[in-house]
């Protein structure tokens, strides 16, 4: 109580004094928590108070200020990061041949499912698989009864979406085929098109024939042979560029396209994360129909029954295809806008000596079409294996390459030799050495990280069962004793599961290469610079500005072993340490730069350190897709 009357005797008095003379009488008292407002406002004006008070707001006002600045230049400053397409290899699942999971001899997407820890294993993050749509199966599947079903033989739509999810779920993602070319004769609208169906009549190339007359035309089928086909219910001939249960489809159509477009919109829905288009080239032709001009112009017309015979000038790539494949992206790019969900989009086209064809489907700088087109030069390295080949197939798509697009690598697919049959299997690391050290994207048919060879049969020798282990089926099948396919006799050794065990092995190396690259900037974005070719060797510099470590690539695809002078390239340091050789035996090996040592078959990265950049000295050797500077101080990358 007393405490309370004081208390409450000294607000009094302070009531009263601030009345009378409170501007002294407040300086004799020390402030307080919980003083009164005047106190408050007494103190907090004097200079002691206000000037840190002042400072204190204006240091915050600088300090946003700032961070908004530094945030903006970072934002302004900072180079693009790769997208996902871009920073790992796409591995190529051919589905009939990867995991059989219910014992009918043939893969399927379930079997897909369970094998997901095989990427993980790998570090791929990109998979595309070949189709699985519901298919009559006379081209495996490029023969689509119906775009928006799944084929018995691979599973249900539940699989698909559970494979989906599954992917997504672990980081991966799913790129699927998408042929926009033709279906399969089985399709409802070749059904209702050859019954003149007013809706559909126009829906495939159709024009008049006799049943035993002459073909309208000379153009020929892909496959062989013309590419018409009489057919009884309407009466007419159709075209096919590829078998005669694969009727080309009219993209003069507009109603056609739509059909197309809705489909993308079908699997875009569903979440898949990009497409692979298949033959495109051959979408359109020349609506006059007249006779491709012959090779040879004096082979006899009955003889010409292949397409080499032909310059195909009416059958592909021909005007108005590209603005189609561009709508096809813009209807990508609506499904792209989220952080994280970029569309991806591949064209396949074999072009051969016209690359320049090839290089359309990366579109122009004002609209955009393919993320790339399929590199398939590389195919052709086994015609001549010497250092020389090498790079100027590399060449061929680095000096055609519109500037600022991203590169990629074939070295086999579904339709091709597999590599290490046709190089000889004493190139296969090699090859994979040069697939992931080259700058874009690697493509890696199934198989190629263990060095599958073909098997020997005379259709699909390329399309095996995956080896996994050394049991019964190589382990793609564990339920009974059916393959599609016979399996190559040396899966007992060539397997996934031996090959993990092996430090030196092609799986261990492509594995080791692949994470490096996605660790090391100057691989997976900086300068690509030739260096070397000979009958041998073809060596080349991977660097980033501003960075001291740099790569140096030494890869023997000749037929004798080497020593490669490279003491004129003064940017190396005179003493060169291997960090990896594909024998393994030579990892750590160190060479003058005057003697570097190769064996037949054998690359190496090379490690090494410098302040002397290569690619200023040699702008004309050298390439990159999108500048950028590394700023070693703080360790950040920067537009340059
Ligand atoms: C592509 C496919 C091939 C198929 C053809 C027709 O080239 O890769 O396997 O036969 O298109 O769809």
């Amino acid at each position: 109580v007393n405490q309370h009357v004081v208390i409450e005797e000294k607000r009094d008095s302070i009531g009263v004094k601030r009345l009378s003379d409170a501007r002294d009488e407040y300086t004799q008292i020390k402030p307080y928590a919980g003083m009164p407002k005047e106190v408050l406002v007494l103190y907090s004006s004097k200079a002691r108070y206000r000037v840190p008070r002042e400072i204190l707001f204006w240091l915050t006002v600088c300090c946003t200020l700032a961070l908004v600045a530094v945030t903006i230049a970072v934002i302004a400053l900072s180079p693009k990061c790769l997208s996902w397409w871009q920073a790992s290899p796409v591995y190529q699942i051919y589905p009939r041949s990867f995991k059989d999971s219910d014992g009918d001899g043939v893969g399927d997407l379930k079997g897909i499912r369970e094998k997901l820890d095989h990427f993980e294993y790998l570090n791929i993050k990109s998979i595309w698989i070949s189709p699985f749509y519901r298919s009559p199966m006379k081209d495996f599947g490029y023969d689509v009864e119906d775009f928006r079903d799944i084929d018995p033989l691979f599973g249900t739509m539940k699989d698909f979406e559970d494979l989906l999810a599954a992917m997504h779920s672990k980081g991966l993602k799913l790129i699927m085929d998408f042929i926009p070319n033709h279906t399969s004769d089985l399709h409802r609208w070749f059904n209702l098109s050859r019954t003149r169906d007013p809706h559909y009549e126009d829906y495939y190339v159709w024009t008049d024939c006799k049943p035993d007359g002459p073909k309208p035309n000379n153009w020929v089928s892909i496959f062989g042979n013309s590419s018409w086909t009489y057919d009884e219910v309407r009466g007419q001939c159709y075209l096919h560029q590829f078998l005669k249960e694969q009727p080309d489809l009219n993209f003069r159509n507009p109603d056609v396209i739509k059909e197309m477009i809705d489909i993308i919109h079908f699997w875009l829905e569903k979440g898949v994360d990009g497409f692979r288009m298949d033959a495109v080239k051959h979408m359109l032709e020349a609506p006059h129909m007249r006779d491709e001009p012959q090779v040879d112009p004096n082979k006899p017309p009955e003889l010409v029954t292949t397409e080499w015979d032909l310059h195909s000038d009416y059958t592909t790539s021909q005007v108005g295809l590209h603005d189609i494949l561009r709508e096809f992206r813009a209807q990508m790019d609506i499904y792209s806008q989220e952080p994280g969900r970029y569309r991806f989009m591949v064209t396949e086209s074999y072009d051969y000596e016209e690359v320049y064809k090839t290089m359309m489907y990366y579109g122009s700088r004002l609209e955009k079409e393919g993320d790339f087109p399929f590199n398939f030069y590389l195919l052709d390295l086994p015609h001549n294996t010497s250092g020389v080949w090498a790079k100027h197939l590399v060449h061929l798509w680095m000096g055609n390459m519109p500037k600022g697009k991203w590169p990629n690598w074939v070295v086999g697919n579904h339709d091709r030799t597999r590599i290490s049959s046709s190089a000889g299997r004493l190139y296969v690391r090699a090859i994979n050495m040069l697939l992931l050290t080259l700058p874009g994207t690697a493509t890696t048919y199934y198989g190629e990280e263990i060095g599958m060879e073909n098997i020997n049969v005379t259709a699909n020798p390329q399309r095996s069962p995956l080896q996994w282990n050394a049991d019964t089926n190589a382990g793609f099948n564990e339920k009974t004793n059916l393959t599609w396919l016979p399996l190559h006799p040396d899966y007992e050794t060539v397997n996934v599961e031996a090959q993990m065990k092996d430090d030196g092995s092609v799986l261990a190396q492509y594995r080791f290469l692949n994470t490096l690259r996605q660790s090391e900037l100057p691989l997976n974005r900086g300068w690509f610079c030739y260096v070397h070719a000979d009958a041998n060797v073809f060596s080349y510099i991977r660097e980033l500005d501003g960075l001291k470590r740099a790569f140096l690539i030494v890869v023997n695809f000749g037929k004798e072993s080497a020593v490669t002078d490279l003491s004129s390239v003064r940017e190396l340091p005179d003493e060169l340490k291997v960090l990896m050789s594909t024998t393994i035996a030579n990892d750590g090996k160190v060479f003058p730069k005057s003697r570097i040592q190769t064996e037949v078959g054998e690359g190496l990265v090379i490690q090494y350190s410098t302040n002397t950049r290569f690619n200023p000295n040699h702008p004309e050797e050298c390439y990159i897709s999108e500048k950028a500077c590394y700023l070693e101080t703080i360790d950040i990358l920067y537009k340059c």
